[in-house]
């Protein structure tokens, strides 16, 4: 019946290794669309029917993801394989459920890890994690490990590489017999570049345009799928000669107007004001970075309120995208008729999104540039470290970090329209 299944489908070299590695837990780290869930919803059936014509009894799978709508890319993914023979093969898709019942008794159920109390339940019999490294170590070293020990159940996994944690120390670093500390045979793992996908013809030309407009190490991370941890400088594309302005270089006008803002007392609090003209270039244009100021009421010194307020006059259109961990300082802002809202602080993609902004690329050369008058901000930038002592963590040593954390607020999240409020 299998063999069927799989008339129409030609697995690229790298699908073909994930195919051929009979480990009974095997990864692939590959590239974005190198065709890692597309290869590995095939395997993960190819390995239930193999299940199906040995086990007795019925049998239970779990497709786990980061978060629900990853979980419905693998339900997508199964269903799309199944489709030729749905008759024949599936029993119920409760989509809502997040289950899937083939005939011969499978049931494929679909888990979030963010969720892990969802991850209570029966001893399976296979797993597939979807882009694994993004999963809570928790889910897998408290839960899943566990399911799958009473019925000697396999594990696929599937995914982009997310520095050195707990996927790279726990599941891969096991499948490679060159680390004689770590290696384990049960463990098996499958690398490919986004260029091993020959299935889309344009994917190629999309690849060169990422290689010209990523930082190398994010181009490395996310089409060679490269585990290179991230040490150094954070900013390392940062050059004064190219991102330092002074008056007569910026644009005669702006197209929209944000204002990131990071709270502080004893640490300073910092305000920077970005601008974007036609061309998508973000100008910083000016900061204020202050220690020992109030939110609102300081008993005549000039408080932040006082601050933002100067600032919403001067540029009337600026939203202000505030560091969310204190809300009651949002509503003060708001209190007073100041565009004030809850920032994305999301560390690691707000610092790829800088990087990649301050990546000099051929057409457009940086497309964020800094007012020489912003001196912390320039201070602060070639200071700006990946810590050392955990590497797995993608995260910068927090210290002197207020008007970074301010620019990345800004250019993260995305406002909403002025009509919201
Ligand atoms: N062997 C294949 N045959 C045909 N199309 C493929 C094959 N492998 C991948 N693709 C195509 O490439 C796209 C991206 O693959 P996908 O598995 O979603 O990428 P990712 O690696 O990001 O999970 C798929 O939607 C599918 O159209
Ligand atoms: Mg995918």
């Amino acid at each position: 019946m299998t063999h069927h299944l799989f008339e129409t489908y030609r697995p690229h070299a790298g699908q073909q290794a994930l195919h051929n590695a009979a480990a009974r837990f095997t990864a692939v780290c590959a590239g974005v669309r190198s065709g890692k869930t597309f290869g590995t919803a095939r395997e993960f059936l190819r390995r239930v029917y193999a299940d199906r014509f040995w086990k007795p009894g019925p049998l239970h799978y779990w497709a786990v993801a980061p978060t629900y709508d990853l979980t419905n890319v693998q339900h997508d993914a199964l269903v799309e394989v199944l489709s030729p023979h749905w008759r024949a093969l599936v029993r119920q898709n409760l989509k809502s459920e997040r289950r899937l019942e083939l005939t011969g008794g499978i049931v494929i159920a679909f888990k979030s890890a963010h969720d892990p109390k969802t991850l209570v339940g029966v001893g399976l019999d296979g797993l597939w994690m979807d882009e694994a490294a993004r999963v809570d170590p928790e889910a897998w070293r408290g839960q899943l490990r566990m399911r799958l020990s009473d019925r000697l159940g396999w594990a696929l996994f599937s995914t982009t590489p997310q520095a050195r944690n707990w996927f790279y120390e726990e599941i891969w670093r096991r499948a490679d017999e060159a680390d004689p500390e770590r290696f384990d045979p049960q463990f098996a793992s499958v690398h490919f570049a986004t260029t091993a996908n020959t299935a889309l013809p344009h994917l190629a030309a999309e690849v060169d345009q990422a290689r010209r407009d990523l930082p190398e190490r994010y181009f490395a991370r996310e089409y060679l799928a490269s585990f290179d941890a991230f040490i150094g400088q954070v900013y390392e594309e940062f050059d004064p000669a190219t991102h330092v302005v002074v008056d007569a270089d910026l644009p005669a006008a702006f197209k929209e107007v944000r204002v990131g803002v990071d709270w502080g007392y004893r640490n300073p609090g910092a305000m920077i004001v970005v601008g974007r003209d036609g061309d998508d270039v973000w100008w910083v244009v000016e900061e204020i970075v202050r220690a020992k100021v109030a939110v609102d009421s300081s008993h005549g010194n000039k408080t932040w309120v006082d601050y933002a307020k100067e600032l919403h006059r001067k540029y009337p259109s600026a939203r202000f995208l505030c560091d969310p961990a204190m809300p009651g300082h949002l509503r003060s802002f708001r209190a007073v008729g100041i565009p004030a809202q809850a920032a994305d602080n999301r560390v690691a993609a707000g610092i790829q999104l800088v990087a990649t902004l301050m990546h000099p690329s051929p057409e457009t050369g940086p497309r964020l540039r800094v007012h020489r008058r912003c001196t912390h901000l320039l201070a602060e930038i070639p200071n700006y470290r990946w810590q050392e002592d955990d590497i797995a963590a993608e995260e910068p040593v927090k210290q002197d970090d207020h008007a970074l954390d301010a620019l990345r607020y800004a250019l993260l999240t995305k406002p909403h329209q002025p009509g919201y409020w």
